[in-house]
């Protein structure tokens, strides 16, 4: 049985004080379940975020690293810094990064690689644009991305990561991949895994990403492939990200 993740990917967003009320409301109405609940912060909130969440169930993790160890990269975070400040996941290879900061596949993987050595759980980020969908290339287009990572790290890697399926089109847009939709390209990736090895791919979480909310939460996290979600703007509202949470149980 794969273990549900619901991560929240707060983006830049927040205040010290905005953050100690989604916190608050987070470990008072979250209950205890099977479901791996994670916030990733900006980095400036972590040590707040780790001071509050220490001793709950709740993690936390960060949504960009560095690919180098430390030295001279002005404006970088390290993965050991992340360490630091107790984070055990970091969001890797997300569109944002991706469309605004150029990142592409080499780095992403280099990424990953780096994320993995320090003991961190990488999520992986993949996912299509609207013309490349509309081009018919969705399931091409998220394999190489999948693939650039897993020529890297190797396919043992996937056993202590995971993925998230967001379509770029999808994302903070309101406007949701259908179910169908989004089991169709998770079936698909974790096909592709299966080709190399079978039991990883089967014991690897895929998130769904792309304007999840608690009123799609359910039916999404129902599909066979889908694991759970990766939550951006509705994971700033204590009530809405606790109530997809309790979709992933
Ligand atoms: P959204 O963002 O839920 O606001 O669409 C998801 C993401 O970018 O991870």
């Amino acid at each position: 049985m794969r273990t549900p993740v619901v991560a929240g990917n707060w983006k830049m967003n927040g205040t010290r004080s905005s953050v100690a009320s989604l916190l608050q409301g987070l470990k008072q109405g979250l209950q205890p379940g099977r479901t791996e609940v994670l916030v990733c912060a900006p980095y400036p909130f972590l040590n707040q975020v780790s001071d509050a969440l220490s001793g709950t169930p709740i993690r936390w993790g960060a949504q960009n690293a560095s690919q180098h160890e430390s030295g001279a990269y002005t404006g970088e975070v390290s993965v050991a810094m992340l360490q630091e400040f107790g984070c055990s996941h970091v969001i890797l290879g997300h569109s944002e990064r991706r469309a605004l900061y150029g990142e592409q596949d080499d780095l992403v993987a280099d990424k990953f690689c780096a994320v993995q050595r320090a003991g961190l759980v990488p999520i992986l980020c993949v996912g299509e644009t609207l013309e490349q969908r509309d081009a018919g290339d969705t399931v091409a287009v998220v394999e190489e991305q999948l693939m650039a990572v897993v020529d890297r790290a190797g396919i043992a890697a996937f056993a202590d990561a995971v993925l998230a399926y967001e379509p770029v089109w999808a994302i903070g847009t309101g406007r949701t991949a259908t179910p169908e939709q989004a089991q169709e390209v998770h079936a698909a990736l974790r096909q592709r895994l299966a080709q190399i090895d079978e039991s990883v791919a089967n014991g690897l979480s895929i998130l769904y990403g792309g304007s999840v909310k608690a009123a799609n939460a359910a039916e999404l996290f129902g599909c066979p492939d889908i694991d759970g979600g990766l939550i951006g703007g509705a994971s700033l509202d204590a009530e809405e990200f606790i109530a997809i949470c309790q979709a992933a149980e």
